[in-house]
């Protein structure tokens, strides 16, 4: 990372390495019409329409800006159907990078899981994982096997100077193994910045751990690499051992603990699509027959040729610690801005995005009445700024019809790599710190249509009580006619 000095103290902000050059423009529509957006979206930030939304944090997927090096190389896509020259330079790329013999290309990261669920995961199978991410879930519950979720104690406190909060816990992971008998698991799975916990991080010295225990049962280890560009950067800045290693090196590192990689490439390599990237040729055998039957041809996997020509440009950008440590700065420094002023946060900050802690932001509300969706509804209203809840309302029903409580109720608030400016950050940090002060208007949800398969995505629900106008009242009063 560039080492950049200020001459005063106070001044020290995080330094962005690139300038601007294609801008889009925004608008915040006013108050009112915000309230009938969030209404008429059934307080869904999902289902909100792009227009209505200022400072769209709903996800870094696929929204990343991209790099001119990225857009010039998407002018020279070899958009063959088969043996495309495009898809040689993207396989060649990942073979440099990560070091595996073979590549299958897929749409996007949901699409590798969907292979390797099939494949692998068969009625009865067992997957031990750091967390899981919801598509992940769905994907092994569909084939009829179940998910163990590993992660260190650590992970799962809301505030903590724990480093690597994504890491697994080995004597756990042991234990799981032995429990259920090697032949059951049907792979170990990391998550690389641990999506749904706060984007926290694993250390290269426990995905050796991990690699260890997997070798003594002769289990298969497989990283979700999606958020690897961020675990990068926290590897490099927070573990010891490997200050020195360049980030090319600690990538490479961190492959050879992995039979398999895979990984969303609308955030791994900032273009849209994803692929799975495999040692041995077997398993490269056993899941090459899904590519054409679901996902296209094996030189495209349903991508498109210009976006797979950006991903691999991206992918040797991800190499570069100054392009890779923009993300998780920004986030640092808005998780701090939040702390200072008392609005509850995940710490240490994480990647991917600011982690709002809802359970004790508004600890009033039950959690079966989706305080992180209700608290998402809220910052919109507040702010036209579209946040995720990352909460119970993402998780599934069980079989039986009961609702399990998420371990965490988190608001994400998404910093897509590039696209906002500190003063952006800077105006959500002080519409929370408004909503905070208020945060008692706020009010719980009720499903008003539920749907059955990854409800979050496009469920409807009602405020209880009609917090929302309550809320929008008191902005009025505090803000008079601005928007
Ligand atoms: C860790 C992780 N795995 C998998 C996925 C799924 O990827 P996609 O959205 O490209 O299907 C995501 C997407 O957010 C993710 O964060």
């Amino acid at each position: 990372m560039a080492k950049v000095g200020f001459y005063k103290d106070e001044n020290v902000v995080p330094l962005e390495m690139h300038k601007v050059r294609i801008v889009q423009k925004l608008t915040l529509p006013p108050l009112e019409q915000r309230l009938a957006s969030i209404q008429g979206a059934g307080y869904n930030t999902f289902l909100l329409q792009n227009a209505d939304v200022f400072l769209d944090m709903l996800t870094d997927s696929g929204v990343n800006a991209m790099s001119d090096q990225q857009q010039a190389a998407m002018m020279v896509a070899d958009d063959s159907y088969a043996g495309s020259s495009t898809f040689t330079r993207l396989a060649a790329k990942l073979r440099d990078i990560f070091g595996m013999q073979h590549f299958l290309p897929a749409h996007q990261g949901r699409a590798c899981e969907h292979i390797l669920a099939k494949v692998f995961v068969a009625p009865g199978s067992v997957v031990p994982m750091n967390y899981h991410f919801t598509t992940t879930k769905a994907h092994i519950t569909v084939q009829g096997g179940t998910v163990e979720e590993l992660v260190v104690a650590e992970g799962l406190a809301v505030t903590s100077a724990e480093p690597f909060k994504g890491n697994m816990d080995c004597e756990r992971l042991a234990g799981c193994i032995q429990r259920y008998t090697p032949g059951k698991i049907a792979f170990v799975r990391v998550e690389a910045g641990t999506n749904l916990i706060g984007g926290q991080p694993f250390s290269l010295q426990n995905l050796r751990d991990v690699r260890e225990v997997c070798d003594r049962f002769g289990c298969m280890l497989v990283m979700d690499a999606s958020l690897l560009a961020d675990n990068l950067h926290f590897v490099k800045t927070r573990e010891e051992a490997c200050r020195d290693m360049s980030i090319r090196n600690i990538t490479r590192a961190m492959a050879d603990c992995c039979d398999i990689l895979y990984f969303s490439a609308r955030k791994l390599g900032c273009a849209r699509g994803g692929g799975i990237c495999i040692r041995s040729e077997a398993h490269y055998r056993a899941m090459r027959g899904l590519v054409p039957l679901f996902e296209g041809f094996l030189t495209y996997g349903g991508m498109s040729v210009r976006e797979m020509e950006a991903m691999t440009v991206g992918l040797e950008e991800t190499m570069d610690a100054d392009v890779i440590s923009q993300g998780p700065q920004f986030i640092g420094f808005m998780v701090d801005e939040l702390v200072k002023r008392g609005v509850p946060v995940i710490t240490p900050a994480g990647g991917l995005g600011c982690h709002i802690d809802a359970m004790r932001f508004v600890d009033h509300i039950p959690q079966t009445q989706y305080p992180a969706g209700a608290l998402a509804a809220a910052l919109y209203i507040a702010g036209g700024i579209r946040g995720m809840e990352r909460g119970t309302l993402s998780e599934q029903r069980a079989a039986d019809g009961s609702e399990p409580l998420a371990s965490m109720e988190l608001v994400r608030l998404a910093l897509p790599r590039r696209v906002f400016t500190l003063s952006q950050v800077l105006f959500a940090v002080d519409r929370l710190e408004w909503l905070y002060k208020h945060r008692r208007l706020i009010g719980g949800l009720e499903w008003s249509e539920e749907p059955e398969i990854l409800r979050f995505f496009y469920g409807r629900l009602t405020p209880k009580g009609g917090w929302s106008e309550k809320l929008a009242q008191q902005f009025r009063k505090d803000f008079g006619d601005c928007l």
